[in-house]
């Protein structure tokens, strides 16, 4: 039985939180808000209740998990070899949407890690996460709360739908308010390396570590991969999923040709876009032979990518839902928060980007 547990955003009340610490002391899983997805945390001193984290997600072993934080002055709990730069960003970024890999401290048991030597440290702001993670007085090891291969929850209903009745509690406080998962920022090497772009842009990094590079694995800029078998598989749609970049109109004429050929030839179509987009795509759908086949699900728009970043996984899972057999769906442009959008889609596509400009 998985309990649910209702507390408010921002006043979350004491007696509900202290349900939920007792429940990770016990080596308990416990489904919690942060400000960008919803973490499935456990104490991560307990290697019994880590190994539960990756059953209940059907999560391979070797993909390892982020810990959780109430402060940085709890960092070298967790880690060891601290480099100065950590303290920096800490400074910077702390509470929020970064996570530094550092080196793990011997008393985090490796699986958390995944065997690595290192570890992924996150002190979370939302008020959530912090009341609890102070009265629970551990460490959490939290993965984003969704089944393998789904896309990250941002609300609770999210991760029942994945998790239900394989976790202990879900503690609903509403929709995340970043939408995307952290940015992850290596400092075990030199310089330091963006492993994921995330709720934290590149900028926002490069004002305290100016030498910062972009990871291969990660997808920033608008290349196509040229072998999409190098990429993470982050999440993979049970539709097939298509990126198409570029410009407004470029990518409206070029989408809307594929999802009418696509149409007529049977297959129903999810059409996932920001608004200026399903806006140019509206009359060049409208004229679709088989359009009732089509389906249009928006997130958010290009002129906005936080309230893009914030509505995407809820997007993708309602289309998802649809039972589309493919999505065809329009990226930001890459500024700030727009870099993870176009990671995530580009992910989700297993490589197939098109470069509609022209
Ligand atoms: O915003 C977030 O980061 C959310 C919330 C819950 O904090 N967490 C999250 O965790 O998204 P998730 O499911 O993405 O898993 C953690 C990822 C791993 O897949 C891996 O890419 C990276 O973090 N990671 C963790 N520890 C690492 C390490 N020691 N070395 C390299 N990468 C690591
Ligand atoms: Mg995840």
């Amino acid at each position: 039985m998985t309990r649910t547990i209702r507390v408010d955003a921002r006043h979350p009340d004491p007696s509900s939180i202290e349900e939920a610490a007792a429940v990770l002391r016990a080596g308990g899983l416990v489904a919690f808000p942060t400000e960008t997805v919803y973490g499935l945390g456990a104490n991560a001193y307990d290697p019994a209740a880590v190994a539960r984290i990756f059953e209940a997600k059907g999560r391979p072993s070797t993909d390892p998990m982020i810990v959780h934080i109430a402060d940085a002055r709890d960092l070298r709990t967790v880690a060891v070899d601290v480099p100065a730069l950590a303290m920096a960003c800490a400074a910077a970024f702390w509470p929020g949407a970064l996570t530094l890999i550092l080196q793990r401290h011997r008393d985090v048991p490796a699986s958390v890690s995944a065997g690595l030597s290192t570890i992924g440290v996150r002190v979370p702001s939302h008020p959530v996460a912090q009341a609890l993670l102070q009265r629970a007085g551990l460490p959490i090891a939290a993965p984003s709360a969704n089944r393998f291969s789904r896309p990250s929850p941002t609300c609770a209903e999210h991760v029942r739908v994945d998790l239900d009745g394989v976790i202990d509690v879900i503690v609903d406080a509403g929709s995340t308010t970043i939408g995307v998962e952290s940015t992850i920022l290596d400092l075990t090497v030199t310089p330091a390396v963006i492993r994921r772009p995330g709720g934290i842009p590149l900028d926002a990094i490069q004002r305290i570590v100016p030498e910062v590079r972009m990871s291969h694995q990660s997808v920033d800029t608008a290349q196509p991969q040229p072998s999409p078998g190098q990429l993470l598989r982050h999440y993979a749609p049970r539709a097939r999923l298509t990126l198409y970049l570029g410009s407004v109109d470029a990518v409206a004429d070029r989408l809307a040709a594929d999802a009418r050929s696509q149409a007529a030839s049977g297959s129903r179509v999810g059409v996932l876009a920001p608004a200026e987009d399903l806006l140019a795509l509206a009359p060049r759908l409208a004229a679709a032979a088989g359009g009732g086949r089509i389906m249009t699900r928006r997130y958010g728009s290009r002129a906005d990518h936080d309230e893009a970043a914030r509505e995407l996984f809820a997007a993708l899972r309602e289309l998802d839902g649809e039972a589309v057999d493919v999505i065809l769906a329009a990226g930001t442009g890459h500024a700030g928060i727009g870099a993870a959008i176009v990671d995530r889609l580009t992910r989700a596509a297993e490589g197939r980007v098109i470069l509609a400009n022209g």
